[in-house]
């Protein structure tokens, strides 16, 4: 099925879900797009349908419609995910969950596939409430991916993607690398044999709309190849054209330093402690083997440093370190 389909996408009018929306606009779908209108915008030519996944009558709007593909973002709450399948499953032809690499229980394995083992099970809401439990978010989306698979079997995509970049991002963190390296000079980096990966939105959009339009089915994990932290800054910082130096200090001194993993205050992005080796080194061949297709290291940066440009190169950030953080912590090492 293709250009006469009709998506829906529950959300819309950010990052991700947004992509969807505009990806699937781009390929001739009728898209309708279900939010409570209050963050961002949704593509034009979707549909907004307004409603309130918190509302016990949410999709009343949706009334009467039904829908070849329908993709779904819930992040903070089983209760979301559950009510949208038992009020749409009848309507709905094939379902996206849009679940994440954190379901696992192993962290620090390289090369895990999707077969692997899942965290418990959470069916509770209030990720936001509570997001200091490390463990909701993942078992919240292992519930709800529980859901889907029982709920539509062959008709279900359960996508998990790993950190994902690109326009609309907002988490700071893949974008600190192309902005950081885009300025020049001496740039910290952490001395670590770690591996990494990402994935652009704009590719992991167009896998979940081809998805919906051939009726991909099962669990998969959405990242590119995992790429050494160290190849993968300096390949950063050449795809820019960038005049730098990159300062590989060891890990134990960046720790002492006060500088922490992955995202949060004075952080280096990309970084995890050696428990976390696995969660950003997952088996991709699945994924490509069924359509994923991560663009080239270059587009992706370009993607980044737009999205970085346009929120400010020195906006307070949500990752990374400060400007003057990185250049005191430079001057102490000599
Ligand atoms: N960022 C990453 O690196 C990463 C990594 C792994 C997995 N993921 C997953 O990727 C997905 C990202 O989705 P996203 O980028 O579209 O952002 P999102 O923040 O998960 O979704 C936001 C959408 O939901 C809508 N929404 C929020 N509260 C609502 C409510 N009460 N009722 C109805 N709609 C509501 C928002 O619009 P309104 O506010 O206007 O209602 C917006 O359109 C999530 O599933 C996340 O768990 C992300």
């Amino acid at each position: 099925m293709l250009g006469d389909m009709r998506t829906l996408v529950l959300g819309g009018s950010v990052f991700l879900s947004r992509a969807v929306a505009r990806e699937a606009l781009r390929r001739g779908h009728e898209v309708v797009c279900a939010a409570r209108g209050v963050t961002g915008s949704v593509p034009d030519g979707a549909r907004l349908v307004t409603l309130d996944r918190n509302d016990p009558a949410a999709y009343r709007p949706l009334a009467g419609e039904s829908f070849d593909a329908v993709v779904d973002v819930a992040s903070i709450s089983y209760p979301w995910v559950a009510e949208a399948i038992a009020a749409l499953r009848e309507r709905a032809g094939h379902w996206t969950f849009v679940s994440t690499i954190n379901v696992y229980r192993d962290t620090a394995t390289i090369g895990l596939r999707a077969d692997a083992a899942l965290a418990q099970p959470r069916q509770e809401a209030g990720v936001k409430e509570a997001p200091t439990d490390p463990d909701l978010y993942g078992g919240v989306k292992v519930a709800g991916e529980d859901a889907v698979r029982a709920a539509f079997g062959d008709r279900g995509f359960v996508v998990r993607p790993g950190l994902i970049t690109g326009p609309g991002d907002r988490s700071d963190r893949f974008g600190y690398w192309p902005g950081r390296l885009s300025r020049g000079g001496r740039v910290l980096v952490p001395d670590t044999e770690q591996l990494t990966q990402y994935i652009d939105v704009r590719d992991l959009a167009a896998w979940i709309v081809d998805a919906g339009e051939r009726g991909l089915s099962g669990d998969y994990d959405a990242i590119g190849p995992a790429t050494p932290l160290a190849t993968l800054l300096p390949a950063i910082a050449g795809a820019l054209g960038a005049d730098v130096e990159l300062v590989s200090v060891p890990e134990q001194v960046l720790t002492e330093a006060g500088v922490d993993y992955w995202a949060g205050p004075r952080s280096l992005p990309l970084w995890v402690p050696a428990e976390l080796a696995g969660f950003c080194a997952h088996d991709p061949a699945a994924s490509l083997a069924a359509g994923l297709r991560p663009r080239p290291l270059a587009d992706a940066v370009a993607g980044a440093l737009e999205q970085e440009i346009a929120l400010g190169l020195d906006r307070a950030r949500k990752a990374g370190l400060t400007s003057s953080e990185e250049a005191e912590i430079l001057a102490r090492l000599g």
